[in-house]
Formats: structure tokens, sequence, C-alpha cells
């Protein structure tokens, strides 16, 4: 069954069961707002475009196949759409498909999906966005993304509560200076404040919390700086800066060091191997994580390890389209010793596949936020699969 649902943004997305008379799965898929060049096509021409595509040419060729087969039932996918990127079908129409299969089939074992996908049993951190800007919001910080993770929490609540509190704080003081504040297509509050300035009240927010929850709260960006980027220059409206490649290093290695940032997404634009490759030799104790710049493409990761560009990369099922090939990308980042984030989209459903994806392959982080009911759902299943390991709850 193929159908078109709202998402958080109120703009529809690609939702897929697969059922039989013993086994049920349903998957949705998110949507990108700052979406990377080099990602699969969400929907080449629309989300019914893509629902037809579907039901006329992939859906007679999954009939009656096994839903275990899942190497199977990906290469169709891959060979139906007929190009690299799902320029045909669409890259959220054939993850959608992808996981429902997963699911069905951890369904027909009776079992969940993460322990079907993987061996990993240990929970991914909370990575979560405090203050938006970017192309999350409007009128806002230049920077998408101010975010925070407990990095020492042995507990899921325990991390939880950390990020909760310093979102609790940061909006306090938003508060106390009597600005206008909304939230962000991610629930970040969004705020026009000069990136130090926001960076300066959440190392506060940060130290607080800090001290009420015992965890290390460590402060990370999203440059996301694809979208800063114009006409060779790094623009930033809000802090009055144009900056060419060697003032943007500066200013990210500034950042780093002033405020220990210890995760940085994205700080350069998607195309810039070798700036990543210099600021990843420069940064210490950082994450130098490729979002825009891998867009969980396995070809791109290997130009990434050839180049040392980034220690770290973004994992999002819908920018490539099947399980197979983000399996192929993680492992591949594993074996590079790349540090594996999973994550959401800014357009989100309530589908929770991710949490499973982030146990199951043992990412170190799941970046999603810990307010908002399609982003805390995701969290919200982290709890409930570490109720059945048993280990961190
Ligand atoms: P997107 O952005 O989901 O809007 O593409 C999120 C990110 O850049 O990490
Ligand atoms: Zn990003």
């Amino acid at each position: 069954m193929l159908r078109k649902i709202l998402d958080s943004r109120g703009n529809f997305s690609f939702e897929c069961e697969v059922a039989g008379d013993s086994f049920f799965g349903r998957c949705s898929a998110p949507s990108g707002a700052s979406v990377g060049k080099f990602e699969a096509v969400a929907y080449p021409k629309s989300v019914d475009a893509s629902i037809e595509f579907a039901k006329s040419r992939v859906v007679p060729k999954l009939a009656g196949m096994d839903v275990r087969e899942q190497k199977r039932i990906d290469s169709l996918l891959r060979e139906t759409d007929e190009t690299d990127n799902f320029s045909n079908l669409g890259g959220n129409a054939a993850i959608a498909i992808s996981l429902a299969c997963a699911k069905a089939s951890a369904n027909l074992q009776g079992k969940q999906l993460y322990e079907t996908l993987g061996k990993g049993r240990w929970f991914p951190l909370p990575l979560s966005k405090i203050i938006g800007g970017g192309k999350h919001a409007v009128n806002s910080c230049d920077i998408q993304e101010f975010l925070v993770f407990p990095s020492n929490a042995k507990k899921i609540y325990p991390a939880l509560k950390a990020n909760v509190s310093v979102h609790k704080k940061v909006k306090e003081r938003l508060k106390q200076r009597g600005v206008t504040i909304g939230r962000d297509d991610e629930s970040g509050w969004v705020v026009k404040l000069k990136t130090e300035e926001a960076l300066e009240m959440l190392s506060q927010a940060c130290e607080e919390a800090d001290s009420e929850t015992g965890l290390k709260i460590d402060i990370g960006l999203d440059m996301a700086s694809s979208s800063l980027f114009e006409d060779e220059k790094y623009i930033y409206e809000v802090d009055g800066m144009r900056l060419n490649k060697g003032e943007q290093l500066e200013l990210v290695l500034g950042l780093m060091d002033k405020f220990k940032l210890s995760y940085l997404e994205d700080p350069l634009q998607e195309e810039d191997f070798e700036g990543f490759a210099e600021l990843t030799k420069k940064a210490k104790n950082c994450l130098i994580c490729g979002d825009d710049l891998f867009v969980t493409n396995k070809s791109r990761l290997e130009e990434g390890v050839k180049k040392k560009a980034c220690n770290s990369l973004i994992i999002k099922p819908n920018q490539i389209g099947t399980l197979t090939q983000l399996e192929d990308t993680i492992r591949y980042a594993k074996e590079n010793n790349y540090t594996c984030i999973a994550s959401h989209r800014s357009g989100e459903t309530c589908d929770s596949s991710i949490s499973h994806i982030a146990v199951a392959f043992d990412c170190k982080m799941l970046k999603t936020n810990v307010v908002g009911g399609e982003r805390n759902t995701k969290f919200n299943e982290i709890i409930r699969i570490g109720e059945r390991i048993g280990s961190w709850v």
C-alpha cells in the first residue's frame, strides 16, 4: 500500500506499507530543507508522481518476493529506477519501500528492526539543536544549528534530561532579554543573535546544566556551510561578514578554540574536500562531520577517506535511498575509523526507523531534538529499545 501523509512542515511525504498473512511493515520518509547537491533526488517530480511510478513500475515486481531478501529488493529498486541518484522513483520513495520491507522482515521473524539489522546494543548519545537559524528559520542566526550532547552520559534518561535542561535554560535567558522567540523546523529556538552571542548564551546554559545534571554537556555546530556559500564567499548577514575560504577556516578554528566545540558539521561547502582535510588535521578533540559533503554515499566517503577529509559522517537514510547502500556506507566508514552520527531531517514524520538504525549500527550519536513530537518520538523509541536490551535505561 502506498499513500501520502503529512510531515512536520505540512508537506506531503511518501508512506509505504508492506503486508502479508503473517507480517507487516510501515515506513514514511523525511525531507530536508538544506539539501546537499549530491543527495538522491527526494521527489523528482512530486510525491504523487513517485507514488504513481512506484505503483506501476516497482510494486508489480516486488509482489510475491520474500521480504527477508533485502539485497534483492534494494537491487530491484535501483534497477527499476535506472539512475544513480533515484531521479525517476525518488530517493524518498525508495527508502520508504526499502525500510518498510526491512520492518516487515523483522516482523515476520518476530523481532524488532534493530535486532535484524546489526549487532550494536548501546544507546546513541542524543545530539540536539538548541538554537536554530539558516534555512530552518527566518529572521534568525546565520548558522543553521547550535547543538549540544552529554558526552559522558551512561544512561538514556539523564542524557535526555541534560539536553532538555539546556533547551529550557536558553529559553529562560531569551525571555529575560525580552526578545521575541519562536521555534524552528526542528524545534530549536529562533532568535536573531550574532554567532558568538548565541554561543556565549549556550555555553552559560550548558555550564548551569552541567552542575545540575552532573554530566558534561558539549557544544557543537552544524554550519550547513553550503547554504552560506555564494560566489565563492561565505556570507554571514547577521554577523556582517563575507569570508573567503581561508577566512572561513580561521573563523571555524577560532570558534572551536574559544567555545571548546567538540562537534562541527559541514564547516565548509560541500565540494571542498581539501578544506575539510586541512581542518581535520588542525582540529583537536573535535568531530569534523560531513553531511552535505558525503550525503551517506560510499563513493563520496571513499574520496573523503583518500583525502583525509573529516573523521565523522552523518547517516541520513533518504540521502542514499536503500538500506543496503546505507549499510555499505556505514561498514566502510567504520573500517576507516569514521564516527557515524545517525540523523533526522528538518521535515520529519513520526517514523522511528532511524532509532533502530542508530542502535543496530552502533552510531555514536542520534541527532534529533528532545522537543517536538516528530523528534522526541525517535528518542522515545530509543527508550523502548533500551528496555528490551536492559542495560542503559
Ligand atoms: P535538512 O538539514 O534536513 O534540512 O537537510 C539538516 C542538516 O543539515 O543536518
Ligand atoms: Zn547538516
